[in-house]
This record gives structure tokens, C-alpha cells and sequence, in this order.
């Protein structure tokens, strides 16, 4: 596929403050003399801060780590991930149409997106909410057909679903991403043919969907209300020196907005909301917490300090509180949301048995 830059092109870019300190300590993982190996986190945070991928971006990434523009041209002009012109406002899909995909009804999927979207590839629909394109296969052939928006893929397909799932996103909502089709993963239709004794332990969604429904960003674009990001390698770590930059003025091209209003301020929800939390277990003791995957001696001994004992109070944290538990595990941030601590103590709590939770109970685990 040719792949050229836009030709309606914002006059400058730059990072905000806190995606500039971002990127600069992205820039610390790798040695002296090795800065241009931290091009495409870069490139992906500009595209996520804009909603695509301008050229002034490209230009002032490739600046910021000493390289000749071509090279990060080449970067950015080659890797499908990164949009060259401006995409929907709410959902960009990537359809794939490989092999599996094509098969399984992927000219389905694209006649879906050409009717209800925009007749063609790249080409935003009359309201600039959506926009797709077809694409090379994305890995998730055992699931096919499927499509990618935003940062999650929606898996096993069929026209109807995907109908509404576009639907159902320009009504504001966000669909669970994952299998459509009441598959828990990638196993048979007919249901597992081994490794059965873990379907009693299943938590509600596999890890991939519980992470995705946790981090809730689906489709969110970058709006000042994201968990602060961190770089916990960079602490003590080599000062990077970076020019500064004047601000931005206004781009000719519009930037995605955001897809809903934050419900609460941006500090407040940077931080996520601290969840109830007790002085001391109840008279009946601490629940064994390490009975959660994910859930070590050292973190259960970090919770304990943060005033939770119980599988209960795990089971009831909401996304908010979920992201303020992440961001006060010292060392473990966001091991709440990657292993799906809540699914579990819910199972937990009304005195079911997980997967994990089983093995612990034989001592097999730690
Ligand atoms: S063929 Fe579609 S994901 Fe691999």
C-alpha cells in the first residue's frame, strides 16, 4: 500500500508537558549514542496526543533524537500502525483482511465499514467520528474474523456484530473488545478439549479483555485525564538533554477530540479515587490474599498497609479505584488491571475457587 504523508499538514508540533517528560525519559532506556532506538514510542505517544501522525510530529521526534528527518520519514511511512492522515474522532478500524480473516468473512466486515462508515479506506464518515482501513493480519488468526480500534482488538466477528458494535460506539459507549461470539478465548467452539479442570476457575474475561476493560482506553484519546505515565527504570538514570520548544500554535487540521467528557477533574482522575479501606482486618482475619494471581507476599503485605484485608473489598474497587490502586503500588503499579485482581475476588469473595486460587490451596504456588 502507498503510504505518503497528508497533504493538509499543521504548521508545528509539540509534546504537552507531561508526554515531553514522557518521552524523555523513554529516551533513558537505551544507551549514549542509541537515542533513535526510542523512535517509535515516541512516534506512537505524538500520534496518540494528535489522533495522527503529522509531519511537523515526525520532524520534531526525529529532532529530539538527533536523527536526519528521512529517517524517521522511513520509520513512520512504514509501519501501518501509524496514521498518515487524520482518522475518526471516535473509532479508527483496522480491519484485517489476511488469510484466516478472509476466510472466516472479512469482505463482510469491510462491506460493514464501507456502508456504514465511509465508502472508502482512510476516508473519514460525513459526521468525522469513523474512519477504517484494511489491513495485514494482526495475530489474532484463532479468532478471526476481527478488527482493531483504538488499543483492543474485537474478535470471532460477524457482520451484524460489527454493525453494532460501531453503533453502539457512536452512541458513546464502549463495547467489551475480545470474542464476539461467547468464546472465552482462542479455544474450540465445542469448548475446551483440554486443560479443562481451569474452565470452573475462569475469571469473567480472559486476561487480554479484563486488562482492556480495567485500563477502560479503548477508544480514549489522550486528553489530560490519563494516569500519569511512568518510567520507573529512568529514577537515578541519565539526564537526557532536550532542546526546549516554543508552543505549539494552533494546527490548520483539526486534532481528534476526545470521545466522552472525564466525569471528574483531570488531577482527581489522574489519580483515580481511593477506595474504602479498613484499619485493621475483621474479628474473622485477613483473607488469604495471595489466593489472587498476581498477589505475592510483598504485595499482599503492601495492601495490608494501604488498609485491605478482605476479597470483598478487592471485588468492589471500581476502574477508578482500580487506577488509584495501581498508582500506589510501589514497584507492582498497575498489577491490579494486568492480572485482573477485581474478576478474581468476585469468584473469591462468594467462596468460589479460581484456576490460581486452587493451585495455592494445594501449595503449589509460591
Ligand atoms: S489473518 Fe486476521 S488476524 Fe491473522
Amino acid at each position: 500500500m502507498l503510504r505518503r504523508l497528508h497533504p493538509d499538514q499543521p504548521e508545528s508540533f509539540a509534546f504537552t508537558a507531561a508526554n515531553q517528560a514522557w518521552a524523555e525519559a523513554q529516551v533513558t532506556k537505551y544507551p549514549e549514542g542509541r537515542e533513535a532506538s526510542a523512535i517509535i514510542p515516541l512516534l506512537w505517544r505524538a500520534q496518540e496526543q494528535v489522533g495522527w501522525l503529522t509531519k511537523p510530529a515526525i520532524e520534531a521526534v526525529a529532532d529530539m533524537l538527533g536523527m536526519a528527518h528521512i529517517r524517521a520519514l522511513e520509520v513512520a511511512t512504514f509501519y501501518f500502525m501509524f496514521q498518515l492522515q487524520p482518522v475518526g474522532s471516535v473509532a479508527h478500524f483496522q480491519i484485517c483482511g489476511t488469510l484466516s480473516c478472509m476466510i472466516m468473512g472479512a469482505e463482510d466486515l469491510i462491506a460493514v465499514a464501507k456502508e456504514k462508515i465511509a465508502p472508502n479506506p482512510h476516508e473519514l464518515s460525513p459526521d468525522g467520528r469513523f474512519s477504517w482501513e484494511e489491513v495485514e493480519c494482526l495475530g489474532s488468526c484463532a479468532n478471526a474474523p476481527m478488527a482493531q480500534a483504538g488499543k483492543d482488538y474485537y474478535e470471532d466477528l460477524t457482520s451484524e456484530r460489527f454493525g453494532e458494535i460501531i453503533d453502539e460506539m457512536a452512541a458513546g459507549e464502549v463495547p467489551v473488545p475480545g470474542p464476539q461470539n461467547g468464546r472465552y478465548g482462542a479455544e474450540p467452539m465445542s469448548g475446551l478439549t483440554s486443560l479443562t479442570a481451569y474452565e470452573s476457575g475462569r475469571t469473567q474475561y480472559n486476561a487480554s479483555v479484563a486488562l482492556a476493560v480495567g485500563l477502560g482506553d479503548t477508544i480514549k484519546r489522550i486528553d489530560g485525564t490519563e494516569v500519569p505515565l511512568t518510567a520507573p527504570w529512568a529514577a537515578g538514570g541519565r539526564k537526557v538533554h532536550v532542546t526546549a520548544k516554543k508552543a505549539a500554535p494552533k494546527p490548520k487540521v483539526a486534532a481528534a477530540k476526545p470521545a466522552a467528557k472525564p466525569a471528574t477533574t483531570p488531577a482527581a482522575q489522574a489519580m483515580g479515587t481511593k477506595p474504602q479501606t479498613l484499619a485493621a482486618p475483621r474479628k474473622t482475619g485477613a483473607d488469604d490474599l495471595k489466593r489472587i494471581k498476581g498477589v505475592g507476599p510483598k504485595l499482599e503485605a503492601m495492601l495490608h498497609k494501604l488498609g485491605f484485608f478482605h476479597f470483598d473489598q478487592v471485588a468492589k474497587w471500581t476502574a477508578s479505584e482500580v487506577a488509584w490502586v495501581d498508582e500506589n503500588l510501589e514497584g507492582f503499579k498497575g498489577r491490579v488491571s494486568r492480572d485482573g485482581w477485581v474478576d478474581q475476588a468476585k469468584i473469591l469473595a462468594e467462596g468460589g475457587e479460581t484456576a490460581f486460587s486452587s493451585k495455592v490451596k494445594k501449595g503449589g504456588v509460591y
